[in-house]
């Protein structure tokens, strides 16, 4: 009998919205430590308020949220942080007027030491960082600052990294390098739970992936079986 893996990170039923409006009903999701999954799903569908729920910006009012097994619902983003969920948003992911070097400091601000180490450790693994640690973020393009707040997300070295459409307003060729970005954290051993509206290169880098309409969930599977779908194909890649 081979062992079943506990999930890096599982939403079990959940259910929450803001003020007394359910947005996200009754979702189940679950991301494994060595996988890259990608929830897709028509506009205002509420991924970004499933990711919200799942980092404690938003309390689950019904189910369960599951950190390696541990139950961590209801916890705060500082405490849901400090035990290993990093997350990205979608905008106002860095800060402008800090240099790329001051961004990756303050992303490892709470960790006990070894920042420089950790910032070299981040710098290596994006050269487009390193070849200008004294750059204003506010003055790198969108790929590169979206690059930054991938980097700066890494200084608290998370087991499960939360991505809200990394690739936003990115042209394809800067969409290319930030899912390149993604590929190689997950295979540096980060589990990658992402939310996307370039669905199809998205799910292209991903192992499985969820569809999410109307808040519910509605199908999943392996990345290769949803492209394969001629309603996913239809309804959801535009195709
Ligand atoms: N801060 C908020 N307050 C109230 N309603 C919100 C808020 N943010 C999003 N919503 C609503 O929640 C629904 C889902 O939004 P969202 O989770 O952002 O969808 P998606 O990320 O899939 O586009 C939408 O109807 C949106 O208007
Ligand atoms: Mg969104």
């Amino acid at each position: 009998m081979t062992t079943q893996a506990v999930p890096a990170l599982a939403a079990e039923g959940v259910t929450s919205g803001y003020d007394e409006v359910p947005i996200i009903h009754d979702v189940s999701i679950h991301v494994d430590q060595d996988e890259i999954v990608t929830i897709i799903g028509p506009n205002g569908a509420g991924k970004s308020t499933l990711l919200k729920a799942l980092f404690g910006f938003l309390p689950p009012w019904q189910g369960r949220v599951l950190l390696a097994g541990k139950e961590v619902t209801g916890l705060s983003p500082e405490r849901l942080v400090r035990q290993g969920i990093g997350f990205v948003p979608q905008t106002d992911n860095v800060f402008p007027s800090l240099t790329i070097r001051e961004n990756l400091a303050m992303g490892g601000i709470t960790r006990d030491g070894g920042v420089n180490e950790r910032i070299d450790w981040v710098l290596e693994l994006f050269p487009v960082l390193a070849e200008r640690p004294r750059e204003r973020a506010g003055r790198l393009s969108g790929g590169q600052r979206q690059t930054l707040a991938l980097a700066r997300a890494l200084m608290l070295e998370p087991k499960v990294l939360l991505l809200d459409e990394p690739s936003a307003s990115l042209s394809p060729k800067m969409v290319e390098t930030v899912f390149a970005n993604v590929v190689e954290i997950n295979r540096r051993g980060t589990a990658v739970l992402m939310v996307e509206q370039s669905a199809r290169q998205a799910l292209a880098i991903s192992h499985r992936g969820y569809v999410l309409a109307n808040g519910e969930n509605r199908l999943e599977g392996p990345a290769r079986d949803l492209l394969a779908s001629d309603d996913v194909r239809r309804l959801y890649l535009g195709e």
